[in-house]
């Protein structure tokens, strides 16, 4: 599956996958040269001194990109999980101090390299999963120290393994402990990420993107915007979570500011939908929360497809909402719980979410010019990746043409 052709993909170009039986993929120095019919790549000059490697008829897809995830953070929160089962909702946990702030609670006393340790080998299960590129958020820190810890971590692992990591700097997540219970904490706690945080992210060069919980819980639409149009005057391309637990109005803040992406989307209504509709703004699902948090109302997909959204795909890997590194469970999710094909959830996990991290020249299809990034699939047609769940099918994961993961 090459999914060679134009980016970004809305209404009918989600399915146009350009599917080659019996193909191959050449590579040079990290990128490829060619991809279509084994015998015209055979064919060329440079395949002649080429090695060769037999992957057996299985089925070739770019590299997934996960383009919304939380990657550092201190542990699980598995007694939550438990807590919800027997009837306890994700907002009244948060309410008593659970949720996000627990989680910055045990970032905070984690030591430098415990959150590394933890991080890289969520890497490596993103790359047994056929992941090659990712977007991470800091927002478990809160603090100054901590933020720019969670920050400066994401561009040593970046350098130190070999999937991409693109880094967004989410401070405004929810407001922390310390700033709660007084009058402007929140407006102070803003105050803070705009003049303390923000220049030093910027000197450092540690964040492309800044998000922002804008949610029942979190901040407002007007503390979003606030924080957003600064980052954006400091070369911060917006992101948002929009719509999730409530509806805020977020979307048509994420089409105003032009974000590059706006996520969950869960209560949007027709006129939000219009909107991304009509913006370049990259619409992205992560139907992992509404299935780890046992809710019934995912995004509508569907209608945001058929108004020709550009529809993206995540896994919002999280120890709150949705701790999977699994693009293929996502896949899955995607089919049966927001109706999209196999070919759209596909494309949608790769050339969109690429296009949403402003990667799509680089990564997202097997095109000449581009990555050789891809991953090979132990199936015989690309629609059993999500037909199979809750299992890795994934056979051998590539990263700028080196192997970087291989089933035993
Ligand atoms: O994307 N919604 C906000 N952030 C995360 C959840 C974070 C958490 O619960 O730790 C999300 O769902
Ligand atoms: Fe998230």
């Amino acid at each position: 599956m090459t999914l060679r052709g134009r980016s970004p993909r809305r209404g009918d170009s989600l399915s146009k996958l350009g599917l080659v039986r019996d193909g191959a993929v050449l590579a040079c120095d990290g990128k490829i040269l060619a991809a279509g019919h084994r015998k015209q790549v055979e064919r060329l000059p440079a395949a002649k001194r080429a090695e060769k490697f037999d992957v057996g008829g299985r089925v070739i897809l770019p590299g997934f990109v996960d383009s919304h995830t939380h990657l550092i953070h201190a542990a699980s929160r598995a007694e939550e999980y438990e807590l919800k089962i027997q009837g306890a909702s994700y907002e009244e946990i948060a309410r008593k101090g659970g949720g996000i702030l627990n989680s910055v609670k045990k970032l905070r006393a984690a030591t430098r390299e415990a959150l590394k340790g933890r991080a890289a080998a969520a890497l490596s299960e993103f790359a047994a999963h056929g992941t090659t590129t990712l977007e991470a958020k800091s927002g478990y820190g809160l603090d100054v120290a901590s933020e720019l810890k969670i920050l400066r971590l994401h561009r040593e692992l970046n350098e130190e393994q070999p999937l991409e990591i693109v880094s967004t700097f989410l401070g405004a997540h929810v407001v922390p402990a310390e700033f709660r219970g007084k009058p402007d904490g929140a407006e102070r706690y803003l105050a803070l990420l705009i003049e303390k945080l923000l220049p030093e992210i910027v000197i450092g060069d540690l964040a492309e993107y800044c998000d922002v919980f804008c949610d029942r819980g979190a901040f407002t639409l007007a503390q979003s915007k606030q924080l957003l149009t600064k980052a954006k005057e400091h070369g911060l391309a917006p992101r948002l979570h929009a719509e999730q637990l409530s509806r805020t109005g977020a979307t048509q803040l994420a089409v105003e500011l032009e974000a590059a992406s706006c996520d969950h989307l869960e209560h949007v209504n027709d006129a939000d939908i219009r909107g991304l509709a009509r913006s370049d703004t990259v619409a992205t699902l992560l139907p992992g929360c509404d299935f780890h948090l046992g809710l019934k109302g995912y995004a509508p997909a569907r209608k945001l497809i058929e108004a020709g959204a550009i529809v993206g795909l995540a896994t919002d890997y999280n120890p709150g909402t949705s701790p999977t590194m699994s693009m293929p469970m996502v896949l899955s999710l995607a089919c049966t719980q927001l109706q999209l094909t196999p070919a759209e959830a596909t494309t949608a996990a790769t050339i969109n979410a690429a296009y949403s991290l402003g990667r799509d020249k680089a990564v997202g299809s097997l095109e000449p010019g581009k990555q050789a990034d891809l991953a090979v699939w132990d199936v015989e047609d690309y629609r059993e990746i999500p037909y199979y769940f809750g299992m890795n099918l994934c056979w051998m994961t590539m990263k700028r043409g080196e192997i970087i993961w291989m089933k035993d």
